[in-house]
């Protein structure tokens, strides 16, 4: 079997489209402009793209955008006023801190100090709770692109075996929790795999989804996979350079052996990054639907 290849590039950009239309008609009808605010600390240059990638996203859809950089030396404190003010801004719906945060301030705080109403990454344990109990306001970003990703490509989520193989707070954790509700496009059994776990071949082995988020090149393999499964790599690592200059990106799945077993998988590049994006997007412009009593 080859897998058919699920491309978020194309899914994403039909969501685009349907966020883009309401839009548009919230601005026609409500006189309403979504606005969201990124805060880039330092200049790690893969986060300079990610948030490039968010600004530009912005001015194509008809958001209001506007980018705070500041210096990798920047406190705690600083950090912390800034998004105070914006917490006051009613031109901003949504904040989103890039992370990693340098070192020196400590990441829970900052998460902390957003409005849960302008949280539009989904990370405030407000938001946090929501979802564990069932009544999610804002579906972090790459979690909630997974889970279209799996509803749009057809896959049967309810009542699938879903492996998550990493922990992290920001995917495996919030998709495991996301897919076990009791609830349209979810009711999985999940098992969590990390460092801890004693054979995860075991386990990644019997799964019907298996979504991978742990961050080193190619570390699924043919071998720990059924025929049938479906796999979502979450994966970017940068493995080189190519002659131009440009990174060279792999999964963190051995894409070219896991596609002669699988029903379907994610590419990486072209899989759930830009669905990330357009997941952020839509919860900018809920949040702006929600300030204006809209919903
Ligand atoms: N760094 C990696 N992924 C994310 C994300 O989804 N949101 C934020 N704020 N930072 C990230």
């Amino acid at each position: 079997m080859t897998a058919q290849i699920i491309s978020g590039k194309d899914i994403a950009k039909q969501i685009r489209e349907e966020i883009k239309q309401e839009i548009a008609e919230l601005k026609e009808k409500h006189n309403v402009v979504p606005g969201l605010a990124t805060i880039l600390v330092g200049d790690d240059p893969a986060s300079q793209v990610y948030v490039g990638s968010k600004e530009k996203t912005c001015q194509a859809l008809g958001i209001y955008s506007e980018r705070h950089d500041l210096p990798e030396s920047t406190d705690e404190a600083a950090l912390l006023a800034l998004i105070d003010r914006l917490n006051e801004d009613n031109k901003i719906n949504g904040i989103l801190v890039q992370l990693p945060l340098p070192k020196h301030i400590n990441e829970n705080n900052v998460i902390m100090a957003i409005d849960p109403k302008k949280d539009v990454d989904g990370f405030h344990p407000v938001n946090v709770g929501k979802i564990m109990i069932g009544e999610p306001e804002y579906l972090p970003c790459t979690p909630h692109g997974i889970q279209e990703l799996l509803i749009r490509s057809d896959t049967k989520i309810d009542g699938a075996d879903v492996v998550v193989v990493g922990r992290s707070n920001i995917v495996g954790k919030p998709i495991a929790n996301i897919l076990l509700q009791k609830k349209e496009g979810a009711n999985a059994t999940v098992t969590i795999c990390h460092t801890g776990t004693r054979d995860i071949a075991s386990h990644t082995k019997r799964a019907d989804i298996l979504i991978i988020a742990l961050g080193r090149p190619k570390a699924i393999t043919a071998d720990m996979v059924k025929d049938g499964v479906v796999v979502i790599d979450v994966g970017v690592n940068r493995i080189g350079k190519t002659e131009e200059g440009k990174d060279i990106l792999c999964g963190d799945v051995d894409f070219e052996a896991v596609k002669e077993k699988a029903k379907a998988i994610t590419p990486v590049p072209g899989g759930v990054g830009p669905m990330t994006i357009v997941m952020l997007m839509e919860n900018t412009v809920k949040s702006a639907k929600l300030a204006a009593g809209l919903v």
